[in-house]
């Protein structure tokens, strides 16, 4: 819109320049003939007067004495639309109707020179013929003293001045009777024509004084012609113009080549300046003669001057009017530029206001985005609160199901526990034994649904790991089936697989797979009626294993299909279920990149299908389980029901029953782990991690037992202070948490616990862990009696080989010594004498006083072997008090005397 404005403005500005520089007149010029001098003079001259009058066009026609010509100019000047004609008639009654029509038309007619035969025209600019033809008779008849011969040369006869000359000479002559005009020839104004009628006339008259020619051209042929036919005379020669210049008969006056002629003014400028009147109306008179006058040797020195200086002024004028025109184009230019300025500035003006008001609107558009950028950023702030408040109620939820879920696993494993262990127990009557299952069923599916919600904790912390491994599909989903078959059986469902497949091997997590499989089932039990049917498809595509459980229940409505796999979702009529399992077992099989969909209708059973791509090549290699690593535990939990009553518990060397330290805040579990415990060891517990750390040190027990979570200290504490203090640091820790994450595990070992056991645990597997655990010590110590440690297949923590060497290190330096004691070597050690007994006996399976006497022993040995050295001096190096003490020791020992092992082995 606003350009379109500018666009106009600057149309109108340029089109009001360009109408300024328009023609305000046009004037046709029809000339009879524009080949000589005299008609340039016309021409230059009323070019010079229109040149006064800006915007006056002139368009000029040359009929070349073609009188017919000159007729079909005139028609096309007038259609041209002309405003005056400007018309030198070549012949007069050939011309007159043409004129006459143009002045009927109304537009003016200025002739000029020539006349035509009727009065119709607007104004005449021309010499006086008649009076320049009785003057030149007039001057003649002086000339020649009133005696003499002539021959008058015409222009063309039905041309105006031609005739009026004539008249004019005949006149004059006729009352001058001693003037004979012996002859008229016709020169047709034309120089050649006039030549060759006087060369053919000449002869005829030898004593001719004069010749009379109408134009100037003409005269000077005469001159040239009597000088051809009588050289030796001197026949005078009068002309007619009186033309200035180089060229014009003033200057053959001047020259002597003619005697005289007489002034006949073109009127160009007259003729133009009475235009020029008639079309901006001014007045002007219809008859314009101008005076002529005879030029000859008496006057044309004077007036070739002022002719000579006219021409210098007229050049001069031409030279000014050259320079004017070169302003005027400079002027033109800078006008057009200065409307070019003009224009740029009113289109800045314009478009500066345009920016001004677009900057004014935009600070106002600015200022609105601005509030209301600030109202969205509150708005924003406010949605962020909500979002963190939702969030921190998401996790607290969270938080507080993993919680609870934490705290019902250790009443449950004190409930599945001493039920495995009553069930265990062949005495129980068969009542019991329903009752006591009826409890493990239960408290399983407890365990079950707590384990649900604490995996989605962990999916929701993305903590859960893929452990995939290659199976055979179809035997594990036989597995699988197997819990199910006797309630089919009961119920009278038909609990079908159908597969063609003997076998398929795909890669899944087992865990997973057993609780999507497990879950699937038990919807299908939960939603088909008795004698219905559950179908097992398994089917193999290209790619993928599908897995479809089908029933003919209750069916799946279009909103249950949709919602099924939302976490909370829950049929509308339905009360059974927690509305989890189908989410978890989603976020399994997609952690498997397959795929889990629901199918059916309103009471016509339910599908569900499941997908798992084939090979493992979509896994990442972190998800592929390592084959050596032991997933024993979590199947032990289910699995491992009967406990064989024969079972050969690995016994330790010693008699004396190893010491267990329990750490275990809950009494309940503290009391059923002692009872698990105290047939085969000595068991000290705590309740709280202070007074359990209190208890190791005091006791440097075997083993310790230890909860995680446990108040004062809690369980990674007690172990990394244990793990990092030399009278401890040989002691194995068992941790026993409800927490089974493998970073919490990650963190149990990092502080550096032998063993983590997670809730619920089989009673078999905690004994099982505790036994391995003394034995593995047990066997270890076999091996390093008696010798240094320092190689790392020891088996021993760093402190505890620093310990034995450091131990080693003080007994050999001192072995010369009789009194050294344990007392001193604990002292020195910084152990208290129990402290340095426990220690060394966990260590190297004896006391510290049996280690003393094995290093004398040894070093005796190796004494022995230098014969230089005497057995008293052997028993003095090696700290015996007496020889007599040192051989029976040794003789104990080793069954000889030392004198005797010398002989032997030297
Ligand atoms: C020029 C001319 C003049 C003469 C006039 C008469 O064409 O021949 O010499 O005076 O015409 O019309």
């Amino acid at each position: 819109m606003r350009l379109a404005l500018i666009a106009f403005l600057l149309l109108t500005l340029f089109a009001g320049c360009a109408e300024k520089q328009g023609d305000d007149y046009v004037i046709g010029f029809s000339q009879c003939t524009g080949d000589d001098e005299w008609r340039r003079a016309m021409l230059d001259g009323m070019q010079r007067e229109l040149a006064f009058h800006n915007n006056t066009k002139l368009i000029f026609k040359d009929a070349h004495a073609n009188s017919a010509v000159q007729v079909k100019h005139i028609e096309e000047l007038l259609q041209s639309g002309i405003q005056l004609l400007i018309v030198s008639p070549n012949e007069s009654d050939p011309l007159t109707p043409v004129i006459e029509k143009a002045f009927h038309k109304g537009i003016p007619v200025v002739v000029v020179d020539r006349r035509t035969s009727s009065p119709y025209y607007t104004a005449y600019v021309g010499g006086d013929n008649y009076q320049v033809g009785k003057t030149v008779g007039e001057y003649a008849n002086t000339l020649l003293g009133g005696n003499g011969k002539m021959i008058e040369i015409t222009g063309l006869p039905r041309s105006s001045p031609a005739s009026d000359r004539h008249r004019g000479l005949v006149d004059a002559l006729a009352t001058r009777p001693g003037i004979q005009r012996v002859a008229t020839l016709n020169g047709q104004w034309e120089k050649d024509i006039a030549k060759n009628e006087l060369r053919k006339a000449l002869p005829n008259f030898p004593d001719l004084d004069l010749i009379f020619a109408q134009n100037e051209v003409m005269a000077m042929g005469a001159r040239e012609v009597c000088n051809e036919i009588f050289p030796e005379r001197k026949i005078r020669v009068i002309g007619v113009d009186g033309l200035p210049g180089q060229f014009g008969d003033i200057q053959m006056v001047y020259d002597g080549h003619i005697t005289a002629t007489a002034l006949y003014p073109t009127g160009g400028e007259e003729a133009a300046r009475v235009a020029m009147n008639i079309l901006q109306k001014q007045p002007y008179q219809k008859e314009n003669l101008l005076q002529t006058a005879i030029i000859d040797s008496s006057n044309v020195r004077m007036i070739k001057m002022q002719t000579d200086k006219m021409i210098s002024q007229q050049n001069d004028i031409e030279r000014q009017q050259a320079r004017i025109d070169e302003q005027l184009e400079i002027y033109h230019t800078q006008r057009g530029l200065l409307y070019v300025m003009t224009g740029l500035f009113i289109v800045s003006i314009i478009l500066g206001s345009v920016a001004l008001y677009s900057l004014i609107e935009n600070k106002k558009i600015n200022k609105e985005l601005n509030s209301k950028n600030t109202e969205i950023l509150i708005q924003r702030n406010r949605i962020q609160d909500i979002a963190e408040k939702a969030q921190e109620a998401t996790e607290s939820k969270f938080r507080f199901f993993t919680n609870i879920s934490h705290e019902f696993r250790t009443p449950l494993t004190l409930i599945l526990a001493p039920v495995e262990e009553l069930l265990r127990q062949k005495n129980e009557s068969p009542a019991v034994k329903k009752n006591l299952s009826l409890v493990q069923k239960n408290a399983r599916r407890l365990l079950w649904l707590v384990n649900q919600l604490m995996d989605f904790r962990k999916i929701e912390s993305g903590k859960i790991r893929l452990q995939v491994a290659g199976n055979d599909i179809i035997a594990f989903i036989r597995e699988l089936m197997l819990p199910f078959e006797q309630v089919a059986k009961k119920r009278r469902i038909d609990f079908r697989l159908i597969t063609a497949l003997p076998e398929l091997n795909v890669w899944f997590d087992r865990d997973m797979m057993d609780k999507v499989i497990f879950n699937l089932l038990s919807n299908a039990f939960k939603f088909t009626s008795d004698w219905g049917h559950i179908y097992i498809h398994i089917a193999h595509a290209a790619d993928e294993v599908i897995i479809k459980v089908q029933d003919n229940g209750s069916g799946l409505s279009e909103a249950d299909i949709a919602g099924a796999f939302e976490m909370f979702y829950q049929g509308k009529n339905s009360t059974k279920g927690t509305g989890l399992g189908l989410p978890l077992s989603r976020e399994f099989v997609e952690l498997h990149q397959g795929t889990i969909t629901a199918d059916g209708k309103k009471g016509e059973g339910a599908t569900f299908i499941v997908t798992l791509p084939l090979g493992n090549a979509h896994f990442q290699p972190e998800d592929i389980a390592d084959p050596t690593s032991d997933t024993i535990e979590k199947s032990v939990i289910w699995t491992t029901t009967d406990i064989e009553p024969g079972h050969q518990h690995i016994q330790t060397e010693h008699q004396d029953r190893p010491t267990v330290v329990v750490i275990e805040d809950n009494e309940d579990l503290l009391g059923f782990v002692t009872g698990l415990l105290q047939n085969q060891y000595e068991v000290i517990t705590a309740t709280d991690g202070k007074a359990g750390l209190d208890q190791c040190f005091d006791t440097v027990p075997d083993l310790v037992v230890c909860d995680v979570m446990l108040p004062g200290m809690d369980g990674l504490q007690i172990t990394s202070t244990l793990k990092s203090d030399m009278r401890t640091s040989h002691i194995p820790v068992v941790l026993l948490t409800a927490k089974n994450t493998p970073e919490q595990q990650v963190e149990g070992m990092q502080a550096r616990a032998d063993m983590y056991v997670t809730k619920p645990f089989s009673p078999q597997f905690l004994q099982e862990s505790i036994r391995s655990l003394l034995t593995n010590r047990q066997l270890l110590l076999s091996a390093q009696v008696g010798r240094n440690i320092g190689d790392s297949e020891s088996g021993l923590s760093r402190l505890d080989k620093k310990f034995v060497n450091d131990l080693r290190a003080l007994i050999v330096s001192r072995l010369d010594d009789p009194t050294l004691t344990v007392e001193a070597i604990g002292k020195e050690m910084g152990l208290s004498r129990v402290q340095l007994f426990r220690k060394t006996k966990a260590l190297l399976g004896g006391g510290t006083n049996d280690l003393i006497l094995n290093l004398r022993l040894e070093k005796a040995c190796a004494l022995l072997r230098n014969p230089d050295l005497t057995v008293a001096e052997i028993a003095d190096q090696t700290g015996f008090t007496s020889q007599s003490y040192f051989s029976t020791v040794f003789k104990n020992r080793f069954g000889v005397s030392p004198k005797d092992w010398r002989l032997v082995k030297s």
